[in-house]
Order: structure tokens, then sequence, then C-alpha cells
């Protein structure tokens, strides 16, 4: 997917170095060359020697080294990659980033390219949310530098936040798209999130805890694989993504059109929380208090639009996923709902009290297939996200 690509990655001095290990082996999973250049704060994180076995390559660390500049010069060497990749970018590289200092290799080179440059911002939050980190922000976006990240979450500082350097599958994925190389480039996928709300009367409705995270996070990681993505999203509590098609609906019925709307598409994955019932004859009025007596509420069942779709003939996309929240017997209820509503696969999380998943950062599912169950290690959303989306690459066969 990034075969032929050469990338220069310039690995800054932050805790998150380490995943610049990780990520220099992802990228050359994808048959990209990587060039690594450690600045000498880099070089207090991980080690040249860690770094340049991964890469295959020699780092190169120092501006004034006379071989280096006999076999290579810093300013060859600065544009003869496809894209220029600083991960993490700390406070201090993006600040030299942003004033045009070049009084090291890592920020010469960025001074000498003509190539496109992506930075992935790793730093406390604090740091991050510094009027002075987020005014190079907009310089550096303004100079058309594209940005990756951070993620909020768990800090090794301990603190919690904006900051964390997104994982080595996002910045992968960022890449492919920044080189337009996505494996779903030009696919169509289609993504339902987020709750419904049924309405009971005009100022109260049934609802549930769903907060779309997931959903999100999954169309954000498809859109970076290159997908066109329609993101169709109930009320939800974390704002849709940027770069896909937001499509806004509130009740179960209102998503079944909005879905029917959007299709034919390749691959579609039903991460809303859809109500199962709706109020059959939801008042237009407000109902009021009666004196000696309590509303009784009618109950209509609500179209399963998963079920409805991946049962269509011609029309039926590619790949159909369902997910699949469970209380109790989390597989079996999961691999037999796969069953009923003619799925492709289910991702089935335990969203029990306690658990912390309904509404929370992190997910802990198991992908059930046609080929069994899949149990996968607790992680973040993102992280559930982006390997979903490689997995749906996969299985649609990207290029
Ligand atoms: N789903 C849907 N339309 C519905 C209900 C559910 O598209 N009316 C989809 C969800 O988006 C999810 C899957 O079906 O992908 C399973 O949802 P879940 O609420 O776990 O299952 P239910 O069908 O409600 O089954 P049960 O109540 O027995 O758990």
């Amino acid at each position: 997917m990034l075969a032929q690509k050469r990338i220069l990655l310039i690995i800054g001095g932050g805790i998150a170095a380490y995943k610049a290990l990780d990520l220099i082996r992802r990228l050359r999973e994808r048959g990209a060359a990587v060039t690594p250049v450690l600045t000498r704060a880099g070089a207090e994180f991980v080690t040249p020697l860690s770094v340049s076995a991964l890469a295959g390559v020699k780092v190169f660390t120092d501006l004034f080294d006379l071989t280096d500049e006999a076999e290579m010069g810093h300013i060859e060497l600065s544009r003869s990659a496809d894209l220029l990749v600083v991960a993490p970018a700390t406070a201090d590289l993006m600040a030299k980033m942003a004033q045009g200092h070049a009084d090291d290799l890592a920020s010469t080179l960025l001074m000498a390219t003509d190539t496109p440059v992506m930075i992935a911002p790793a730093m406390n939050v604090r740091m991050w949310e510094h009027p002075a980190t987020q005014r190079n922000l907009a310089t550096l976006k303004g100079d058309g530098i594209a940005v990756v990240g951070p993620n909020a979450g768990d800090m090794a500082c301990g603190e919690y936040g904006p900051g964390r350097m997104s994982e080595p599958l996002e910045i992968v994925a960022a890449v492919e798209r920044a080189l337009g190389r996505g494996p779903l480039a030009g696919r169509r996928v289609l993504v339902t999130s987020g709750p419904t709300h049924e309405p009971i009367d005009p100022v109260r409705y049934i609802a549930n805890r769903s907060s779309g995270a997931q959903g999100t996070a999954l169309a954000a990681a498809l859109r970076d694989l290159g997908a066109e993505v329609t993101f169709v999203t109930g009320p939800a509590s974390v704002p849709p993504p940027e770069g896909v098609e937001v499509v806004r609906i509130e009740t179960a019925r209102e998503m079944l059109e909005a879905v029917e709307a959007a299709l034919p598409v390749e691959a579609a994955i039903f991460a809303a929380a859809v109500a199962d019932w709706r109020v059959a004859s939801a008042s237009d009025r407000k109902m009021k208090k009666t004196k000696g007596g309590l509303p009784a509420l009618d109950f209509a069942e609500n179209p399963d639009i998963l079920a409805e779709v991946a049962g269509r003939g011609e029309e039926r996309p590619k790949l159909v996923v369902g997910f699949a929240a469970e209380t109790d017997d989390v597989v079996e209820n999961a691999t037999a709902k796969r069953a009923r509503k003619g799925c492709d696969w289910i991702v089935a999380n335990d969203v029990s009290h306690g658990t912390g998943i309904m509404g929370g950062a992190e997910n802990d599912i198991t992908l059930i297939t046609g080929d069994g169950a899949e149990d996968w290690p607790r992680m973040s959303k993102r992280e559930v996200a982006a390997k979903l989306a490689e997995r749906i690459a996969e299985a649609l066969g990207g290029s």
C-alpha cells in the first residue's frame, strides 16, 4: 500500500518516541522505505541502534557529520522523500518549525524541504493547550502542514487529556491518506452511530446511553484509509468526524430512511444503538399530568435496520457488520445475533455496569465472523476503530 514510498521520519524527544519504533515497522510492512532522523532529545528516549535496526538503514542524527554530508547532504536528504513525518512532534519542535529555526539536523531538514510534511504532536496536556502551542499549531496548519492527533487519554506524566501521540496505525492511515494511497480509496462505506431518540411527546423521548464514540472513531478510521464515508448519526454526545458526509437523524425510522438513501455501498457498519421500540402514538402536544392516573404508553416495534440491509438481495453491501451490546453470555448471544440478523460480522461488547464501556473511552470486544470468535484485548475506541477499519479493508480486498 505504500510500496516505493519514501518516508523521512523525524523522531523528536518525548516519551512517545517509543511508539515511533512501532511506526517504522508498520510503515515498512506496507512497503515504505523509512529514513530515520533522531533528534538529540529523541536519542534520550530511544537509541540510534534500535531505530536503525528497525528501519534497516542508518539513522541520521548530526547536522555537522562530514561523512553524511559527503554521502548525502542534508538538503538532498530533505528532498529525497515523498513525505516528512515528525513523530513525536514535541512542543519545542513545533515552536521551532513555526518560527523557522534551523539549528540542528531535524529543524534544518524541515526548513530545507520542498516535500509535504506531517506532524504527530505529543506532549503534556497543559503544554498542548498553552496558547503558544495553539498559535504554533495554527501557523503550521496555515503553512500546509498536515497534523495527525493528538488523542485524549491517560498520559505518561499521570495527567489526562489531549496530548497523547496518535497510535502508529492512525499515523500510517494518515500517511496513506496524505499520499492518496489508502486501501479504501474511492470505496463507499456507511456507518451508523449514536443513540436514537424516540419521542413520547414534543418534550420527552426514549433514549439510551450510547455516546456515539465508537461509531465516530470508526467513521474517522475508514476515512483515514481513503473511504468515502456516509455517517448516519443519532443525537450523539461526541461531534462527528470531519471529512465524511454527515446525515443527522433522531428516530430509528429516520435512520432507516437515511441508510436506504445512502445505498449502494461496499460496506455498512451498524454501530448505532437503535431503540427497539417507539411510542406507538407519540403525542404532538405535551402530555399533562392528570389527576388520578398515570399515562399509558403503547409501544410499537422499530424496523431492524441492520437486518433489513443484510437481507437485501442485489443492493446488499459486500460486507455488513453489526454491533452487539450485551450484558450476559456475550459470545453466545452475539453469535446467535449474527445468524439472526444475517450480517457477516458482529462486534460484540459487554456493556454491563462496571465495564465503563458504554459512554467510555475504551472498548473490550470480541469479533465474531464466519470463522468463529476472536477476543481482542481491551484498548481505546480509536484503536478498536483503526484495527477494524484495517480488517474491513482486507475483507473488501483493498489494493
Ligand atoms: N440494530 C439496528 N436496528 C435496530 C436495532 C438494532 O440496526 N432497530 C443494529 C445495531 O446497530 C447493532 C445490532 O443491530 O449493530 C445489534 O443491536 P443490539 O441492540 O445489540 O441488538 P437488538 O437487535 O436490540 O437485540 P437484543 O435486544 O436482543 O439484544
